[in-house]
């Protein structure tokens, strides 16, 4: 600001953003002669003319701002879509509590920690939405208290195959299981029932409406939903 006793002889002086990318602003010259009224005349016209180019700088720096603004937004938009591709078909189901089977189908459920997208369930029955090349997964525990054969099995129905509704073996486990008898005092108690597991997981190319689902013969399956699970994923 200009000290006291020179107001009216300088115009005021205004802090304009050096950062701005103006070029120096012109600063009028006034007179040094002359009456008060010119002064005074020349001091508005300089100031119009200064509020002017600040608007004028300002909407420049607005639009260019928006421009920046805009493009930044790409960008970040075009990174998030990197970062994200789209999901692809992907699902974990659990084994229902108590375990459930329909003519040795085992059926599942989506509780706990399972998840479904992009495919279909039903009866036990997981379809393909979208051809392409899956692994397929799928986990069983059994319990029995007497020696057992235990068949699981990964089975796929598709209209490409055969009459289009006869299943097909896409992935098989077999195993003869013998609990083991319990030494000393706690063989005769009930508990020398014991556990095995069996567990399958391959790839395989499955075309839209393939249904694929588990079938499990032979053995109890035993109850808990971290020990049983069927999936798939899209490669
Ligand atoms: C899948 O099944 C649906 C319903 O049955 C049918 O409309 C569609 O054409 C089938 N898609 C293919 C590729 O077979």
């Amino acid at each position: 600001m200009a000290d006291g006793g020179m107001i009216g002889v300088y115009p005021q002086v205004f802090v304009v953003d050096t950062q701005a990318p103006c070029g120096p602003l012109p600063v009028p010259v006034y007179p040094r002669r002359g009456g008060w009224r010119h002064r005074l005349l020349f001091a508005l016209v300089g100031l119009a003319l200064l509020g002017v180019l600040i608007e004028a700088c300002c909407i420049y720096n607005l639009h260019r701002g928006h421009g920046e603004t805009s493009l930044a937004e790409k960008i970040i938009s075009n990174e998030i879509a990197e970062i994200k591709p789209e999901r692809k078909p992907a699902v974990l189901l659990k084994g229902s509590q108590p375990p459930e089977t329909k003519d040795n189908v085992l059926l599942w459920t989506q509780e706990g920690d399972g998840f479904r997208h992009q495919m279909d369930y039903k009866d036990g029955l997981l379809t393909v939405r979208k051809e392409g090349y899956y692994f397929l997964y799928s986990k069983v525990a059994i319990s029995d208290i007497h020696c057992i054969l235990v068949k699981h099995t990964i089975m796929r129905i598709s209209e490409r195959y055969g009459d289009g509704k006869t299943p097909m073996e896409l992935m098989q486990s077999v195993r003869y299981h013998c609990p083991k008898p319990l030494k000393g005092d706690r063989q005769d108690k009930q508990e020398t029932q014991d556990v095995t597991s069996s567990y399958l997981g391959g790839a395989f190319h499955l075309f839209t409406n393939d249904s694929v689902f588990v079938k499990l013969e032979g053995g109890q399956i035993r109850t808990g939903q971290k020990e049983n699970f069927f999936g798939a994923f899209l490669l």
